[in-house]
């Protein structure tokens, strides 16, 4: 691994340009234009950051496809967050070292998550000699110039950094939808949950200038988008180590002022930061949607606090109790762990506890997966498999008759939707409501990216059926 260098911004932008520059040179000159294909794992920060490699490879003369097989250049996108997520891309990778054997110019690279860890490469270097370029979290930027590295030399390139180096404005995007666009607003995480793996793979917190932040904003809704997604590990904490006074609350209100804007979503928020400022914000600001994701992770004070999640059990119910006075229509959704090292069936019975007290519009569940090298994995007492699985079955069982029981209260109503794109039924189009309920009603393609008066007709669990009104 190395030490990132500390170049200005400005300047190793423009360094990248013209390596991005060169490859189109290079590119230009082919029979036809090289394809490549992204395969991304995980969560929306990875989504975002494939969006950048997207708009880089664009501009070096490369052109999507739909289908892997048809790539020159695959690229994965890797997550940590969880083994299976780990698993998924070792096992793809097996498969193409064949596909390399019929197509010898396919190129392969990965970055991400699980490229940060030693092991991890390691294991590349060892077992996945196929691969040719691979990079980390905290130099997606220099894409351009790894590529051309490994043209040039014909030989594989790796580049990890240990840590951040600054951040890099303005990197070309092709973003996935035209009327809704993802925004980071800070990087990393200082929080060092005990399960997880983020901090030492995403690095220390570090927030973005928020004069950076409305111009990226101001530039999406001047170019149609509605619905922005402010992005960070733990964006209540927005702000800190900046030179100038900011806090989340106060950026929300900024953005709230951008014409063009109708919605505003952010994740992920924690619970020890979520401040009374932000509800306040978040009630007074009319495009910041009714909705907010609080993982709680787990009802029990003992396992919370071997989490160090710094909140316990009553902090968490009392703030969702301020957040409902303030907000009475909030949908809250959540991130619940079952399984962490010790924890009983008595401790599953706290969480549960909790999901019943709060009455979650939605949450993802996960069963605890060790990760190495994060202070959980030595710890005493991992819960074995069938234990875990008899849990989260009980958890699920909790979740889910909720879910639908909040859904159901919906049949009658009018909501406005945001559409989305076509269902599975082609007759159908799916959308969200301001609350982030999926809904699908009968509609044509041209509706996507409007924002139309549907009534709901019929629930399930997952999502509501609606008809254009
Ligand atoms: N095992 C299972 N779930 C995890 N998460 C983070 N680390 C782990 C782990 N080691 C979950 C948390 C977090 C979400 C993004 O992923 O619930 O909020
Ligand atoms: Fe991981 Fe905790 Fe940071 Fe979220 S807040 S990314 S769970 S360490």
């Amino acid at each position: 691994m190395r030490t990132p260098n500390t170049a200005p911004t400005q300047g190793e932008l423009e360094r990248q340009n013209q390596f991005m520059q060169k490859i189109a040179a290079l590119n230009e000159k082919m029979e036809r234009k090289p394809r490549f294909f992204i395969n991304t794992f995980g969560c929306q920060m990875n989504a975002h950051d494939s969006e950048k490699i997207n708009g880089m490879l664009q501009k070096m003369g490369y052109e999507p496809c739909n289908e892997e097989k048809d790539a020159d250049l695959i690229i994965y996108n890797t997550c940590c967050v969880r083994e299976n997520a780990e698993n998924k891309v070792y096992g793809n990778l097996g498969y193409l070292k064949h596909a390399k054997k019929d197509n010898p110019n396919m190129k392969i690279a990965l970055c991400g998550c699980m490229m940060q860890q030693p092991t991890v490469i390691e294991t590349i270097r060892k077992k996945y000699r196929h691969v040719d370029i691979v990079f980390g979290t905290f130099n997606l930027y220099k894409l351009a110039e790894l590529i051309w590295t490994n043209i040039e030399s014909g030989s594989p390139v790796f580049d990890i950094w240990d840590k951040h180096g600054e951040i890099v404005e303005d990197l070309p995007a092709v973003r996935k939808y035209k009327y809704k666009a993802s925004v980071n607003i800070m990087f990393g995480c200082n929080n060092f949950c005990t399960y997880c793996i983020v901090p030492y793979v995403r690095g220390r917190e570090r927030s973005r200038h928020p004069d950076d932040i409305l111009k990226e904003v101001r530039t999406l809704a001047a170019d149609g988008v509605k619905e922005v997604m402010l992005l960070g590990q733990n964006v209540n904490s927005y702000g800190r180590g900046l030179d100038t006074e900011i806090t989340f609350a106060r950026l929300l209100r900024m953005i709230n002022e951008v014409d063009g804007i109708e919605r505003i979503r952010f994740m992920t928020s924690h619970p020890k930061d979520l401040s009374d400022e932000l509800i306040s914000a978040m009630a007074q600001c009319d495009k910041v949607c009714d909705h907010i994701h609080l993982p709680f992770q787990a009802g029990s004070n003992e396992i919370l606090k071997r989490m160090n999640r710094r909140y316990t059990k009553e902090h968490y119910l009392e703030l969702i109790n301020k957040i409902k006075t303030a907000i009475p229509d909030i949908a809250i959704t959540t991130d619940i762990i079952v399984g962490f090292p010790g924890e009983t069936p008595q401790d599953v019975d706290e969480t549960i506890d909790v999901v019943k007290k709060v009455r979650f519009n939605g949450a993802f569940t996960f069963i605890y997966s060790k990760r190495t090298g994060t202070p959980a994995a030595e710890m005493p007492n991992q819960v074995p498999e069938e234990e875990a699985k008899a849990n989260f079955n009980r958890l699920l069982d909790a979740v889910n008759p909720i879910v639908y029981e909040l859904n159901q209260k919906k049949v009658g109503n009018t909501y406005k939707i945001l559409v989305d794109g076509v269902s599975s039924d082609p007759l159908y189009v799916t959308g969200r409501t301001e609350d982030n309920t999926l809904v699908h009603f009968k509609g044509c393609k041209e509706l996507i990216g409007e924002i139309v008066n549907v009534k709901i007709t019929d629930c399930k669990t997952f999502y509501l059926i609606g008809e254009l009104q």
